[in-house]
């Protein structure tokens, strides 16, 4: 029996457009802005309305010790694995209202419009909610699929700290996750398959006119803190042969950083160094502390570790050069990861047969299926973005992509649950 799957797009797009109300950014003229940072009171009060829809639904609801949330519709044998679905609601400062959601929000109304075309899977179908994929509050990304997967150490992660210097301890049991972080592990039979929609968060598909991106790779992210430490003091008085200015370090730690990445001679490598916090930070004080948070990717793991080497002989010169120290610290590196061909196939047939023009691609952003191929076969599908642009309030997708891209992985997640 084939079953007419509607997706109603007038609420999910509604569902996007109030879960951009849980946002602690001041609105913006041109588009709109979101930060929802995680375990922040918006990031709590957009769990709980996602737990509200799930729960309408009829869906079962169980959150883990770190907060991911797993809504649950049971198949007919329910004791075989799973199949899964489901991104972030986390947002980065100042951000949009589509990177993550349409994941989950596209999951949630998939798994409706499964259910309201009267099919009744025999895999279970699962949607889950990762905690904190945005690395914005504990310096890691992917922070609830790291654990998931076995990929970060529970003890480590408890200790991570915040700028406050509060604990994800701490900061998790205020928001009422408590319990071993140990226990958040699922097994590597825990789930049939895994699907992740998300937003390209890239040019490509938009500019070649392209609907639907079925992606093959996830390119390999790393995380460096430095701390650069000089000797500071009175902007006008302290001489300049005495100084040994941080900032000034830290400036051409970054061009030996955007130098290196460039020299690859290929855009598969990307290197970026967002922040850069200054001690003390005033105008009339010359700067003694730096420390900076590099995020470099690559699809090959070799290339950036490569890159890195030529960053560390360049900060020995300068080390040398400008008499301050430079530590530097390993916040990850992780390795790419690998769709399964079984649901990439899947995925291409499925777009073939609904005659939805589709490319393979290379995700450069990571995603929590990064680390859910670790113990699981993994596929994603990608809609446009406007001029490719993310991580920005004008950051945006169309309802038509949007539904199509939820169609696609309401069919693969049919098929997948019949397997
Ligand atoms: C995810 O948000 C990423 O930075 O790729
Ligand atoms: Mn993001
Ligand atoms: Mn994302």
């Amino acid at each position: 029996m084939t079953h007419q799957i509607h997706i109603d797009q007038t609420r999910l797009i509604s569902e996007l457009q109030t879960l951009a109300t849980f946002t602690d950014a001041e609105p913006v003229s041109n588009g709109t802005a979101v930060t929802r940072i995680v375990f922040s009171a918006d990031d709590l009060r957009a769990r709980a309305w996602l737990k509200e829809l799930a729960t309408a639904e009829g869906f079962e609801v169980r959150d883990d010790a770190v907060g991911n949330i797993f809504i649950r519709w049971p198949g007919t044998q329910p004791e075989l694995p799973a199949v899964a679905t489901g991104s972030h609601t986390d947002a980065i400062p100042h951000a949009g209202m589509y990177d993550g959601t349409v994941g989950v929000l596209g999951g949630l109304e998939a798994m409706r419009a499964l259910k309201r075309s009267g099919l009744h899977p025999r895999r279970s179908i699962e949607l889950v909610m990762f905690t904190s994929e945005e690395p914005t509050r504990f310096g890691i990304g992917c922070l609830g699929s790291r654990l998931i997967s076995g990929t970060l150490d529970p003890i480590r992660a408890d200790a991570m700290q915040d700028k406050d210097e509060a604990t994800l301890a701490a900061v998790r049991t205020d928001a009422g996750f408590s319990g071993s972080l140990a226990s958040v592990q699922l097994p590597s039979n825990h789930y049939h398959a895994w699907i992740e929609l998300h937003i390209e968060q890239g040019p490509l598909l938009e500019r070649e006119g392209i609907p639907v991106g079925i992606v093959t790779s996830i390119a390999a992210p790393a995380g460096y803190r430095f701390t650069i430490t000089g000797f500071g003091g009175h902007a006008g008085a302290l001489l300049m042969p005495d100084r040994k200015d941080a900032l000034c370090a830290a400036a051409e730690l970054i061009l030996s950083v955007e130098k290196h990445a460039l020299a690859t001679g290929t855009i598969d490598t990307v290197a970026t160094i967002g922040t850069c916090d200054v001690h003390p930070g005033a105008v009339n004080s010359v700067p003694s502390r730096v420390i900076l948070q590099l995020d470099i990717r690559d699809t090959d793991p070799a290339r950036r570790e490569s890159v890195m080497q030529a960053v560390r002989r360049d900060y020995e010169d300068l080390r040398q050069r400008r008499k301050v120290t430079i530590t530097e610290e390993l916040v990850n590196a992780d390795a790419p990861a690998q769709s399964s061909p079984h649901i990439v196939k899947l995925l291409e047939e499925t777009c073939v047969a609904k005659k939805i023009p589709y490319k393979k691609m290379v995700s450069r952003a990571y995603h929590d299926s990064l680390f859910m191929a670790r113990i699981a076969p993994i596929g994603m599908i990608f809609i446009p973005c406007r001029n490719g642009v993310s991580h920005k309030p004008d950051e945006y997708a169309s309802p038509s992509d949007t539904t199509l891209g939820v169609q696609v992985l309401a069919s693969a997640l049919a098929k997948l649950a019949s397997e």
